[in-house]
């Protein structure tokens, strides 16, 4: 069956031979794009939706989220806005509830948060293991993963949980851990900090994740120059993640790496950490992307939209940087080169938005913005029905109307 989205206001492929068109259509078929064009020549199609005007772009891709997780620290946020510090200690106050929770309740709450970022416009979605922190809890929450996300990275240091003895607790990681959480995960990550795990210590387990075929990826230089940046370019991790403390020797050689440098902007705002240097990244022609770092203690949205706006509006990216941040950009640091884009072939991922074009997603900020998303074709949420604009007398409630 065939699909053309057609009468869309505003495409941004994030192809640089095609760009942003305007009055286009798209066609769909098996999953992926078959077809881009001006509306007018659009082929004729099993289906057809008209967006009337509106945006479409490729679904976000959001490649740092933590939401296998059970229980609430709104009071150690309120503390925080108060004035107290973050501190990686808070992670083990999830870890017991996470424990705690049954295999039950950590499912309804993670698929509920995976339609959440669905609504929002997120097709891809990466999550972490870390709140178990013993084999038995991570296993499962590697499990419930594997049924919400399309890639799965194992954090099982994350932290040292109580109780346990530090060097016993990395070997943990990097022996029996690790392998029993091998079938269902894809990539390895180590939160290397203070309060945390050391340089040399993040080393050895990724090296260990690296041995068992996972793709490393690094919790790095979050709350301070703390070593994680460069031990993700010596190893030549995937992605390095947060990037908050970065020196001018650490952007030039990020800017020159495969690595991906990858910001999370409603963590720093929720964690008062500094933004990271994103600008001088792009700036030195390195490779940036956004992500949500969706979880209970740093940052508890789902909203890559809100992410996109922070990062145009305080760490000063143009409006298409930070969208090619969200969607092309973060693609490229799970290895992916048919998501984030609209050319023919790839996947066909999409979002519409009730907005005729992207610069929308920053001038409106804090409005739910996203229309219809499509994951590999197939329409995964739809039109808010209260709140989109008619066409006077059209009797549609799937229109989206930007023009006169
Ligand atoms: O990416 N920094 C480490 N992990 C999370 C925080 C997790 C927590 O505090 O529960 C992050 O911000």
């Amino acid at each position: 069956m065939s699909l053309v989205i057609t009468d869309i206001g505003e495409l941004t492929t994030n192809d640089p031979e095609t760009g942003r068109l305007h009055d286009a259509a798209v066609v769909v078929q098996d999953g992926r794009i078959a077809w881009i064009g001006r509306a007018a020549d659009a082929p004729a199609s099993d289906h057809r939706v008209s967006l009337e005007g509106a945006a479409l772009l490729p679904g976000w891709v959001d490649t740092h989220s933590h939401i296998v997780f059970a229980g609430d620290r709104s009071d150690e946020f309120e503390a925080r806005m108060a004035g107290q510090r973050y501190q990686a200690g808070g992670i083990t106050v999830t870890v017991a509830a996470t424990r705690a929770a049954t295999a039950d309740e950590l499912r309804v709450s993670t698929h509920a948060l995976r339609a959440e970022a669905a609504r929002g416009g997120t097709t891809f979605l990466e999550t972490k293991t870390g709140y178990g922190l013993d084999v038995q809890s991570e296993v499962r929450s590697a499990q419930v993963a594997r049924e919400v996300a399309d890639t799965v990275t194992f954090l099982g240091a994350h932290v040292v949980p109580p109780d346990v003895d530090h060097r016993e607790y990395v070997d943990l990681v990097r022996g029996p851990m690790l392998q029993a959480v091998l079938p269902y995960v894809d990539s390895i990550d180590v939160f290397c900090e203070q309060g945390a795990f050391t340089v040399d210590e993040s080393r050895e387990i990724l090296l260990a994740g690296r041995e068992a075929g996972l793709a490393l990826r690094v919790h790095g230089n979050q709350l301070g120059h703390t070593g994680g940046v460069a031990l993700a370019l010596e190893l030549g991790a995937r992605s390095v993640d947060h990037c908050n403390h970065l020196t001018d020797e650490d952007v030039a050689a990020l800017a020159a790496s495969g690595t991906v440098a990858t910001f999370l902007p409603a963590c720093d705002l929720s964690t008062r950490e500094p933004f990271g240097p994103a600008r001088a990244i792009l700036d030195a022609g390195g490779t940036v992307a956004l992500a949500s770092n969706c979880n209970p203690g740093t940052s508890f949205t789902t909203s890559m939209q809100f992410c996109v706006a922070t990062a145009v509006l305080q760490m000063r990216l143009t409006i298409e940087e930070a969208v090619y941040a969200a969607t092309a950009a973060a693609a490229r640091s799970v290895a992916r080169d048919d998501i984030g884009i609209i050319r023919v072939g790839a996947r066909a991922d999409l979002q519409s938005l009730h907005a005729p074009g992207i610069s929308h997603l920053a001038y409106r900020p804090g409005v739910p913005l996203t229309g219809r998303v499509w994951k590999d074709g197939v329409e995964i949420a739809g039109p808010r029905q209260h709140d989109v604009p008619r066409t006077a007398g059209s009797g549609s409630s799937t229109r989206e109307t930007f023009r006169s």
